[in-house]
Order: C-alpha cells, then sequence, then structure tokens
C-alpha cells in the first residue's frame, strides 16, 4: 500500500476506510490531498478483495470543512478552472466507482467537504455534522461539482437557498432533505451502519451493483440515454456467471455464491 501524509487508509472485513487526516486544519482538502485522494481511489480499485470504501475525517470535528481557504488565495482565472476541473476530476472518479463509496460524515461537510459527501454514493452523519455550501462568503461558488449535485439531490429551490446564503443545516435536516440517507447518534454507530450496509452489498452480484451505480449515474448525467443505458448493462447482466448463479441458487432455494465474473 503506498504512503500517503494527509490520509490514513486502513483495509479490513474487505472495507477500505480512508480517513483525511488534516486534524489542526478541520481536514481541509488541499491539492496534495486530493492527489491523494486519487490515488486511494485507484488503489482501491486495483485491489480485487476490496468490496467497498468509507471516506471519513480525523477527529471528532469535522468531515471536512470545505477546500484550503489558505491555498486557494493564490487562484486566479487561468489555474482557478484547472484546479475546479482537477477536483471535479476526482470527485467523478469516486462517483464512478463501481465499488460503493460510503461518506461517514462525522462533522462539519462545508464547501469542498460537503462536496466530497456528495460525491460518494450515500451519506451516513452522526447527529452533530453540519452541512453547507458557504463559498458565497468568500465571493466564490462551489467548484468540485457542487453546484450540480446539490441540485440533483434536494432539488432546485433548496440548493438554490443552500448556495447563495451559505447558511449550515443539521445532520437531521440534511435527512429531511435527502441529502443523508441515515443519521446515527454516536460516530462509532455512523461507522457501524457504514459497514453493515457495505457488507449487505458486498453480498450481492457485484457486477450487478456496479451497473446499478452506472446506470444512476447515466439518469443525472445530460450527454447519457440512461434508459439505453439502462438496457445495455441489463443486457450484460443477463451474460454473466453470477445472473446464471443467482438465478439457479433461487430455484434451488439456496444462497448465491457470487465471484464478480
Ligand atoms: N481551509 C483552511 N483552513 C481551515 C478551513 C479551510 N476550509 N477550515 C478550518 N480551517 C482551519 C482554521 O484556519 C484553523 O486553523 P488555525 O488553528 O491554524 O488558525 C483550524 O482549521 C480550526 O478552525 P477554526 O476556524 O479555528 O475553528 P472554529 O471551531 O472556530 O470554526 C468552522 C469551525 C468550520 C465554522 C470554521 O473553521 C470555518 O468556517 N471554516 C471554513 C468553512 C468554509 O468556508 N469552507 C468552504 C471553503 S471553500
Amino acid at each position: 500500500m503506498a504512503s500517503f501524509d494527509n490520509l490514513k487508509l486502513t483495509v479490513q472485513d474487505d472495507i477500505l476506510t480512508i480517513v483525511i487526516n488534516r486534524k489542526n486544519k478541520l481536514n481541509a482538502l488541499n491539492s496534495a490531498t486530493i492527489e491523494e485522494l486519487r490515488l486511494a481511489m485507484q488503489q482501491a480499485f486495483d485491489d480485487t478483495a476490496v468490496k467497498g470504501v468509507i471516506i471519513t475525517g480525523a477527529g471528532d470535528r469535522a468531515f471536512v470543512a470545505g477546500a484550503d481557504i489558505e491555498e486557494m488565495t493564490s487562484l486566479n482565472e487561468m489555474n482557478g478552472r484547472k484546479y475546479a476541473e482537477n477536483g471535479q476530476e476526482v470527485f467523478q472518479m469516486i462517483e464512478d466507482s463501481n465499488l460503493p463509496v460510503i461518506a461517514a460524515v462525522n462533522g462539519y461537510a462545508l464547501g469542498g467537504g460537503c462536496e466530497l459527501a456528495m460525491a460518494c454514493h450515500m451519506r451516513v452523519a452522526v447527529e452533530k455534522a453540519q452541512f453547507g455550501q458557504p463559498e458565497v462568503n468568500l465571493g466564490l461558488i462551489p467548484g468540485y461539482g457542487g453546484t450540480q449535485r446539490l441540485t440533483h439531490l434536494v432539488g432546485k429551490g433548496k440548493a438554490f437557498e443552500l448556495m447563495t446564503t451559505g447558511v449550515l443545516i443539521s445532520a437531521n435536516e440534511a435527512l429531511s432533505l435527502g441529502l443523508v440517507n441515515h443519521v446515527m447518534p454516536t460516530a462509532e454507530d455512523m461507522m457501524n451502519k457504514c459497514k453493515e450496509i457495505l457488507a449487505k452489498i458486498a453480498e450481492k452480484a457485484p457486477l450487478a451493483v456496479g451497473m446499478v451505480i452506472q446506470c444512476i449515474n447515466a439518469a443525472l448525467d445530460p450527454e447519457e440515454k440512461g434508459y439505453q443505458t439502462e438496457a445495455n448493462y441489463f443486457a450484460s447482466c443477463c451474460n454473466s456467471e453470477d445472473f446464471i448463479e443467482g438465478t439457479k441458487a433461487f430455484l434451488e432455494k439456496r444462497p448465491p455464491k457470487f465471484t464478480g465474473s
């Protein structure tokens, strides 16, 4: 496993946990951390033993309190575009992952932190977590896909309100908006919930899980024809060993043994 300066990686029970580890900066994402996230995700894809990924923040205050504001002071129109596109690319890599990725939101998820959580397939938050896109306070807008993903997740009106007022919302409000899947009372409960969901998914046919992810992403991509993507992937599933095994196991009244082929 490669070594990282800003992340802590552990694999347990086939789950890779990526901890954003810049506790004294409330886990703010600098460029080095974004690059390490890219490497860590690639490592997860290359490791066939990994069945799911959890992304969380170090300490008990923040998931990620945003992009690193100090680093951002050097941005101008030229490098600002590159900066946004680079972050978008890494977050897209997370969203496009065939492995399920859950954000365990253990505290502040602000700006780039909220955007990172939204790039994950699901979000499980601790009750005291807070969410927001406060970039307008800095004379900015979200640049890592937040304007798009927040609109998809909570709808146009609420997305407008959150991004133009910069107001922070509680985990329970995020839950009521559909921004979060589950809210748990403690950090330990939050991690256990993430593991429970990933363990459930790991019992299913891996190819089919990956294809569900791609179809959901296609539904939200204006350049994709979602129904066609669904039919194509459905046909691919019909051509898989896991389809033969899954249907056979059902008819033989036994649990299936999926191989991902
Ligand atoms: N970028 C860089 N550093 C950050 C940061 C960020 N996004 N968020 C927090 N930090 C740093 C602070 O500068 C401080 O560092 P220091 O101790 O070296 O001065 C440290 O993390 C602790 O933060 P602090 O502001 O002292 O904690 P707080 O409890 O008073 O406030 C927040 C917590 C999250 C409300 C506040 O840090 C904040 O508003 N952060 C920025 C949020 C934001 O605008 N994100 C979007 C960025 S695009």
